[in-house]
């Protein structure tokens, strides 16, 4: 069976992603599937026979930088322009059984792709379009996510320019978390205690994107909670050694304890799988996802946001959760593989 792992792209999580993208792909060969690794923004270079970029060779493992890496000097020196597909890439996808979607951010994770690979009737894993896009825009997110029950932090959404200070103290206070809309990995999001925070955090957040969130920041234990083939997996508690689960904390090794699984109530357990389902459904999800919630003082759970294309090594949060119940690294990219298609 040939698979096509798409990792990379036009994202500020880019270096991530190409990490899962590569350790996803070694899994899959050590699974005896047949293996291209893609950057999609890059494209690959297609010979002959494009079955021939398929093979059980192990592929080189990228590292994870400490910052953020520089789009406006990819686009350049990609010479790519505006299109987030590289060359060769639907040809890869055309002759792959499935394909992986490694990325992270971005058009891999709002649906952009998800709908172009279903116009050229190729399969892939996760969910689908629609989901894709309903779980990336948090502000739409939390929405689905009050229609369905499932609790979420109160929030104002506005586009950067509109950004009353005012309006926030009165409708949020203090303190409050700033977020763009659909970003991920916290690229871009401020906890702030005071107006000056604010002002800043809300510079910060407009450098990503003009679609702002401001919500309330809960305080309590943070937990996050996977889901696969309709099977809540045991939830893992995370404690940064030090500030909240930025970029740095998400990244770079022995900044964060992960507890896994968490250990909580069986109240907080139980709510956690309910509002899990009911998150999952509510966003029209498939496949697999992961949800990031607060848990405050009073055991109540508060789910910040769903994510579509959660981190794939094997020490990130979902394969630790898998691994919990037994099932490896291999085994569950390989669960995902034979999920594709089933929306
Ligand atoms: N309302 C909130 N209250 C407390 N902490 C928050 C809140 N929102 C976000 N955070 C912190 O910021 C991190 C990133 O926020 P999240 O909404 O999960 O966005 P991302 O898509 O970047 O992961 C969370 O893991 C948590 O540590
Ligand atoms: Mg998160």
């Amino acid at each position: 069976m040939n698979i096509a792992v798409l990792a990379g792209g036009f994202s500020p999580e880019r270096d991530v992603s190409l990490t899962s993208g590569s350790l996803i792909a070694n899994a899959l060969v050590d699974e005896g599937y047949d293996v291209c690794l893609a950057d999609v923004y890059l494209g690959i270079e297609i010979g002959n026979d494009v079955k021939e970029l398929f093979n059980r060779e192990k592929k080189p493992v990228h590292k994870v930088t400490h910052t953020v890496p520089d789009l406006d000097a990819l686009k350049l020196s990609s010479g790519n322009g505006e299109a987030l597909i590289g060359k060769g890439i639907i040809e890869l996808c055309r002759a792959a059984d499935v394909v992986f979607l490694a990325l992270h951010g971005a058009m891999g994770e709002n649906g952009q792709l998800q709908a172009t690979l279903d116009n050229f009737g190729i399969k892939y894993t996760g969910s689908g379009y629609v989901g894709s896009l309903l779980a990336m825009d948090k502000d739409i997110s939390k929405k689905m996510f009050v229609g369905a029950g499932v609790r979420t932090p109160d929030w104002m959404h506005f586009s950067a320019g509109d950004a009353s200070v005012c309006d926030i103290e009165a409708k949020i206070g203090y303190p409050c978390v700033v977020k763009p809309c659909s970003c991920g990995s916290s690229v871009g999001i401020s906890i702030v205690h005071d107006r000056g925070e604010l002002e800043t955090a809300l510079a910060e957040a407009k450098k990503y994107e003009d679609n702002i969130l401001v919500e309330k920041m809960i305080s309590g234990r943070e937990l996050t909670v996977g889901i696969l083939d309709g099977e809540v997996l045991p939830a893992i508690e995370i404690i940064p050694t030090e500030g909240f689960y930025d970029y740095q904390n998400k990244y770079q090794a022995g900044k964060t304890l992960e507890i896994c699984p968490a250990e909580i109530d069986d109240d907080i357990l139980e709510s956690l799988k309910e509002q899990t389902k009911l998150a999952f459904a509510a966003l029209r999800l498939s496949g697999y996802a992961r949800f990031d919630y607060i848990v405050d003082a009073q055991n109540r759970t508060w789910c910040l946001e769903a994510n579509t294309l959660p981190g794939m090594t094997p020490t990130s949060l979902l394969p630790q959760m898998a691994q919990a119940v037994g099932m490896s690294y291999g085994q569950l990219c390989a669960k995902i593989v034979s999920l594709a298609g089933k929306k």
